[in-house]
Formats: structure tokens, sequence, C-alpha cells
């Protein structure tokens, strides 16, 4: 595997190849925890990996340099990913400063004792020199915890830039074009609505900052490096931080005894159209991750669930749960569903998708028991009405 990125900069992280569950995040493709080493007349290790792995992260570090070599360990994020290994690798690297920011150093003194660790703080603005090069840092409030910060070399174009622009992929590749671009960028898209599409605000403001850096690779602290594709994913990241819609409508549900699923059905047929992708999601045949992943950049989603307790089915309960506390912003929207004697899912799909200030382009549909024949014209003439809209989208 080839590890060098530049020079005397190389990857000495951790590919966790069979991790499928990463806090509820569904990890297809398992992930990588990825931290870097940078030899100048100053040696220096960026980031570390989950503690379990911390031996693996050493021996990696051993097979390039003396790990009394090493002079300082920059902490990006105190998220335990990239931090847990922190207690093992100081005690290994009896010579190393800690360099991070004063919240990063709050948080990890919450986790571990820092006590004995020699520490450096350091702020947006500041700079380490280590010979050759110097490593600047650039505070980056909420992207992905308060504490998060990049790190720049200037000197050689190069960003690590912890959580933003990672994937959950491992891969026995580093960058991004030994890479299929088609899968990378899908997971980079799941990465980004899974993990950072609440933080639109931030990431607008953390581009911003980038934009004033001159970049030509981004190394992540999660997946393959971006050498040849830096410019890409920065215009994604535009995008998705506004979550962009384009000419997409999904049909979100989940069904009982069939009444729902054919309502489903019909509202699909009526918002399929030349030029609108229109996809169909049962929530229990699929997952929380895919169904996030695809709402980033839907335009329209009608969202349906039979009635179960006088409210929703717990899967689509989850599933706008989820939603809610990953704030998508900028859908149009509509709720439906049938129910027995008595009704609530459907109204309470209503109130998740209004919560989200959602545009609800009408009241919730219902069916009861079975959906009659007006029901279902009914069903077809909202689907059009989202398809439509959808189509009026520009890409
Ligand atoms: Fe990959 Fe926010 O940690």
């Amino acid at each position: 595997m080839n590890t060098t990125l530049r020079e005397g900069i190389d990857w000495v992280g951790y590919l966790d190849w069979t991790v499928r569950d990463f806090h509820s995040y569904h990890t297809e493709r398992g992930t990588s925890y990825n931290a870097y080493l940078v030899r100048d007349e100053k040696t220096v290790l960026i980031d570390t990996v989950k503690a379990p792995y911390a031996d693996r992260l050493l021996k990696n570090l051993a097979a390039l340099t003396d790990p009394s070599n090493v002079d300082y360990v920059i902490c990006n994020h105190a998220e335990p990913d990239h931090a847990g290994a922190l207690p093992r690798v100081m005690e290994a690297l009896p010579r190393a400063t800690l360099v991070c920011n004063r919240k990063c150093q709050s948080t990890l003194s919450q986790y571990y004792d820092a006590s004995r660790w020699k520490i450096r703080l350091v702020a947006s603005g500041e700079e380490l020199s280590l010979g050759r090069r110097a490593l600047h840092f650039v505070e980056t409030p909420m992207v992905h915890w308060p504490e998060s910060m990049f790190t720049y070399v200037p000197e050689e174009k190069l960003l690590f830039s912890m959580d933003a622009f990672g994937q959950h992929y491992a891969s026995s590749e580093r960058f991004d074009d030994e890479v299929s671009l088609c899968t990378l960028i899908e997971e980079a898209k799941a990465y980004y609505a899974n993990i950072v599409m609440p933080l639109g605000k931030p990431v607008a403001a953390c581009l911003k900052k980038a934009a004033g850096l001159e970049i030509e690779m981004i190394a992540p602290a999660h997946g393959v490096i971006w050498r040849s594709r830096a410019a890409e994913i920065l215009q994604a990241y535009e995008d998705w931080s506004v979550c962009r819609p384009t000419p997409k409508v999904l049909v979100i549900y989940d069904t009982m005894w069939g009444s729902t699923a054919a309502m489903a059905g019909e509202i699909l047929e009526g918002a399929s159209r030349p030029g609108v992708e229109a996809k169909l999601i049962h929530v229990r045949g699929s997952n929380l991750t895919q169904i996030a992943t695809e709402v980033l950049d839907a335009a329209a989603v009608a969202f349906g669930s039979a009635t179960l307790n006088r409210g929703m089915m717990p899967m689509a309960a989850a599933v706008l749960s989820y939603l809610g506390g990953l704030r998508p912003v900028g859908k149009a929207g509509l709720a439906f569903g049938s129910c027995g004697w008595g009704p609530g899912g459907a109204e309470a799909v209503d109130a998740a998708l209004r919560a989200m200030q959602w545009e609800i382009v009408r009241e919730p549909l219902r069916a009861q028991y079975r959906p009659t024949p007006e029901v279902l014209s009914e069903c077809a003439a909202a689907g059009k009405m989202l398809g439509e809209k959808a189509k009026q989208i520009v890409v």
C-alpha cells in the first residue's frame, strides 16, 4: 500500500474493515481512522486512532521513525475515534508534546487522565515551525465538535481536515484516484448526510476559511485522501451544506396490511416523469443511513405510515426522529397513511414533517382500512404535484 502523501509525510492509521455499526451509522464498507506522520527537522504525529488500535498505529509509526524522535502530537479533534489512543500514544512517545486548542484540552481532560502530558495550546492563526515546513492551525468549531480544527501545511498545499471531507470507507488504496469515483462520492455523501448535515452553517463558515487557503490535497480523518479531486469534494460540500435539491422525489413509507403501500405506489406513479428521479423506500427494507443519504439532495418527500396504537409505526417514527435531528432543509413534503377505526399515523407524520419546517404541500392523505379508488386518484394527483415541483429544480 502506498502511504506517502508527500516526501516525509505518511499515513500511519488503521483500516477498520469489518465495522458495520458506527454508533448507529451503517458502515457497509467499514471505515478507517487516519493518522499521519510528518518527518521534518521536527517529527509530528497528526491525530491518532480508536483506543483498541493504538498499538497498530504505533507499529506503523515505528516502521518509519524511532518513537523517541516524535516531538509533537497534534489533536485536531477530541472524539474517541481519533483521540481514543492518546493515553497509550503519549506513554509510548516520551518526548512528545500534545498540541491542541484550549477547548480540546478541556474535552480530553474529561475523557482521560491528561495530568502528565506536556501540552502546548494553539489557536486559529498560530503556526508551529517544523524546519522546512510549518503547521498552521485553523479552528473549525462544530465541524464536528466545538474543539475541532484543521491543520494546514502551506508549503505542501496540504490540509489535514479531520472529519470534514471524510468517508466511512475502508480501502487498501489511500488516494481518491486509486478507487472508484462513484463509490467514493457515494460514501462521502453518506458521511455528510449522516454526520455533518445538521452543521450546515458551521460547514459554510469552515468552507470560507478553506477558500482562503491554497489546497492541492485534503487528508481527512476517515477514508481516502483527496489529491486529484480536492476541488470536486469542496464543491460538493458547498452544495450539501445547503442541502441543494436535485430533481428527485422520495416516497418513504411503512405499511401494516398493504394499504399504505398501495397509496405509496400511486404517489410514486404520479411523481414519475422524464427528468425526475422518483424512488420508493420501504423503511424496513432500508436503513437510517441510506434514507438520510437519499433525503440530503431530494427536492420532495412523501412520507407515509399506517396507524399503530394511534401513532406511527415504530420504524417510521425512528426514521423521522433521526431526520429531525439531522435537520435536512428546504424540502417539499406531504404525509399519508391508512388507519383502522381511529386516525393517528398520517397525522403524526404530518406533525414531524412540519417540525422540520418543510414546505407542506397539502393536508395528509388518509385511507380507512383500504384506499378507495378516489383516495388512490388523490394519491396519484399529489404525487404529480411533487413531481412537477421537483422538475422545476435547475441543477
Ligand atoms: Fe470521526 Fe467526529 O469523529
